[in-house]
């Protein structure tokens, strides 16, 4: 399977780039949005703060990493130290204060995975999701801001394959598909691979920022300003980067052995971490470390039903982009 076919892309890939840079483009969220969550996120705070006034709110995930399309729905961190409170009789306190105040559907699922108080602004019309205490989701959310920053072409690689992922059903981790975070993270790497790179490796370089949340000390170059044009030598177009990221995942990566490691810019091996057989719900069929939590594999939620799924549909990707008259079209195609 691997380096089945010939990795020449087609001669006309570059007619591909304004089609591509529409799409990109169409889904970026206006500025209005932006202002209505910075709007929602002064009234969280405002009946927050009068319950607890020492508390925080973060903004995470795709509203504030820079991957966010249009009408996303924001995800909150509520960073609080009340020791002597359950994390759940936390949610349920904090469900109670929202109730009282005009939100709608607001429910504190306490059993989830991640628990959460879940709600919709009916001013702005936004839902959201709130959290307690998930510092590194905060601090995983900065760095891959911090990636957004060095090459713009990042930022149009991840809408592009996140589009792609959602039009075509593989990014529901309910489903044994990957996250969103999963693949900007598959991206990121990517453009650290290329060569000459597109991305450098913020934490292989000298530190500028650090924190510690629960004993994971997290620490990495974040004067990301101070890189220039980083990926300058590399003339890659949006159009051969979508075509070779599909082509890496259908025909290059070496699913039985190889890690995406993002954290050190390069591919680990699974032995080295240990994760060559499956462990409890964990399978290890495809593996993509986080870049903090450097324990968590990314792909555990793929089992052998969904590993099949994804794999096809990166050949599907691949081949599209290979051969099709209108790929364009035909890549987001509903499933
Ligand atoms: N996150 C995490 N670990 C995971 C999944 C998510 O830390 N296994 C955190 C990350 O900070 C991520 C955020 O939760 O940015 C939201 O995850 P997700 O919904 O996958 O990504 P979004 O960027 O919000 O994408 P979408 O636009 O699809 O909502
Ligand atoms: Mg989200």
């Amino acid at each position: 399977r691997i380096y089945k076919r010939q990795m020449i892309c087609r001669r006309d890939i570059d007619n591909l780039n304004v089609p591509f840079l529409a799409i990109y483009e169409s889904l970026i969220p206006p500025e209005e949005e932006k202002v209505k969550q910075k709007q929602l996120l002064a009234l969280l705070e405002k009946l927050v703060s009068k319950e607890w006034p020492k508390a925080r709110l973060y903004i995470y995930g795709s509203c504030a990493n820079s991957f966010g399309v249009s009408k996303s729905d924001i995800d909150i961190c509520l960073a609080i130290e009340e020791a002597n409170m359950e994390k759940s009789d936390i949610l349920m306190k904090l469900a109670d204060i929202l109730q009282s105040d005009n939100l709608q559907n607001v429910q504190a699922l306490t059993r989830a995975r991640v628990p959460i108080v879940k709600l919709m602004d009916p001013v702005t019309g936004i839902s959201c999701d709130i959290c307690i205490n998930n510092l590194l989701a905060v601090v995983n959310t900065k760095l891959l801001r911090d990636y957004a920053q060095i090459d713009a072409r990042l930022r149009q690689l991840a809408f592009i394959i996140k589009h792609w992922a959602k039009s075509r059903g593989v990014n529901e981790t309910y489903h044994g598909t990957l996250s969103s975070y999963a693949y900007v993270l598959m991206c990121i790497h990517f453009l650290q691979q290329r060569r000459p790179a597109i991305l450098p490796c913020l934490q292989e370089m000298g530190t500028t920022y650090s924190v510690n949340v629960d004993d994971v000390k997290c620490a990495y170059f974040d004067q990301v300003n101070r890189l220039g044009d980083f990926g300058r030598r590399n003339k890659e177009t949006i159009a051969q980067l979508v075509w070779g990221f599909f082509y890496y995942w259908a025909y290059c990566h070496d699913y039985a052995n190889s890690v995406i490691s993002v954290r050190t810019g390069s591919i680990i091996s699974k032995r080295e971490k240990d994760w060559t057989r499956r462990v409890g719900n964990d399978r290890h069929l495809i593996c993509i470390e986080d870049p903090f939590e450097i324990s968590h594999d990314l792909g555990r939620v793929v089992d052998k039903r969904s590993i099949k799924i994804l794999r096809e549909e990166f050949e599907r990707a691949a081949d599209i982009m290979q051969y099709d008259p209108n790929p364009c079209v035909k890549l987001f195609e509903p499933y």
